[in-house]
């Protein structure tokens, strides 16, 4: 049973995300920090209630609001991808008696915040302790930062990020988590504890088709099934129209899928860098990845392939399982 924490700027595929980590049997969700991102972190935290309440759990993991700018640069959204509350505009959705179809839930968050949080986890859970970053990089930064030596408890940092040998997603040549807080990847990476990096380059690959959403749970009644489609129509039209495909990306989900099924991905050992200062290449991902060339030294693992029908499989298996 590997122990997590996810970060996330929840989005739509961090929804997704979070809908399967709390559904694979080898992983146990501590806790869910939020941070600004796809939208303001506020969102994010109301984002991840909405989520956690379209399933039926026992219990929830303790959820703590974290960072609203990044450490440098004023804060880029991505709102015209997963809709202006950040979760496929849901909560403008109403029912036939008018009344909210997804209501603004009560928010259960713990009084620390999502820095101290982090903190505190990596202090109880030494070497057990794998922090999933699903948006920029800000509070696990300013983690390091503020508690150096309790954030080398960290037994990994599984991070969905950058662009190596693809164009970006935001500018030619960045990945929107590493643009919107460059300083904080950079900081991740110097840190010095474990990091696997999710990039562009295999999310890429994996796309949950529209035909296959609606195959899989278009005729179930259950609240989840009915949170999926809900949830994803906005983005599903984004991607129609921008992507040319009918279907999403489900980014986030990936990282998940990492950890509890690494047979389905390739890494490879490399030295990543991230340009913080270019005027055009600001947030871009660096390195050597040209197979055959070991690098002389390296501060990270970046997943290279990943069997992408395989996954989607794995997604639903464990999704739709209950
Ligand atoms: O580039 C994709 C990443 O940026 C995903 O994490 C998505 O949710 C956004 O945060
Ligand atoms: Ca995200």
């Amino acid at each position: 049973m590997q122990r997590i924490l996810l970060d996330t700027d929840t989005g739509v595929d961090d929804a997704l995300a979070i809908i399967l980590a709390l559904n694979t049997p080898e992983m146990k969700v501590e806790a869910i920090t939020t941070v600004s991102g796809n939208v303001y972190v506020d969102f994010c935290t109301r984002n991840v209630m909405l989520t956690l309440n379209a399933m039926d759990l026992g219990e929830y993991p303790i959820i703590a609001q974290g960072e609203r700018q990044p450490l440098v640069k004023p804060l880029v959204t991505a709102a015209h991808v997963h809709g202006s509350d950040g979760l496929g505009d849901v909560t403008k959705l109403h029912g036939p008696d008018g009344s909210r179809s997804y209501p603004d839930p009560e928010l259960r968050l713990a009084a620390a915040s999502a820095v101290d949080l982090i903190i505190d986890l990596a202090c109880q859970h030494p070497n057990d302790l794998v922090l999933v970053a699903l948006g920029p990089l800000t509070n696990i930064a300013k983690a390091m930062d503020k508690n150096p030596n309790q954030m080398r408890n960290i037994k990994e940092i599984v991070l969905m990020g950058g662009a190596f040998e693809t164009y970006g997603n935001v500018t030619t040549t960045a990945e929107f988590n590493i643009f919107v807080d460059p300083h904080a990847a950079q900081r991740v990476l110097d840190f010095g504890v474990p990091i696997t990096l999710v990039p562009l380059d295999v999310t890429h690959r994996v796309m949950l088709k529209s035909e296959r959403l609606k195959a899989e749970c278009g005729v179930r009644s259950d609240r989840l099934a009915k949170f999926l489609r809900d949830a994803t129509r906005v983005s599903m039209a984004y991607h129609h129209q921008r992507e040319g495909f009918d279907g999403i990306y489900i980014h986030d989900a990936l990282p998940i899928g990492l950890i509890a099924r690494p047979d389905l991905f390739d890494t490879a050992d490399a030295f990543v860098q991230v340009e913080t200062s270019g005027q055009l290449t600001q947030g871009m991902t660096i390195a050597d990845l040209r197979q055959g060339r070991p690098a002389l030294k390296t501060n990270a693992r970046v997943c290279v392939g990943v069997n992408a029908e395989g996954f989607i499989e794995h997604f639903f298996d464990c999704i739709l399982s209950t």
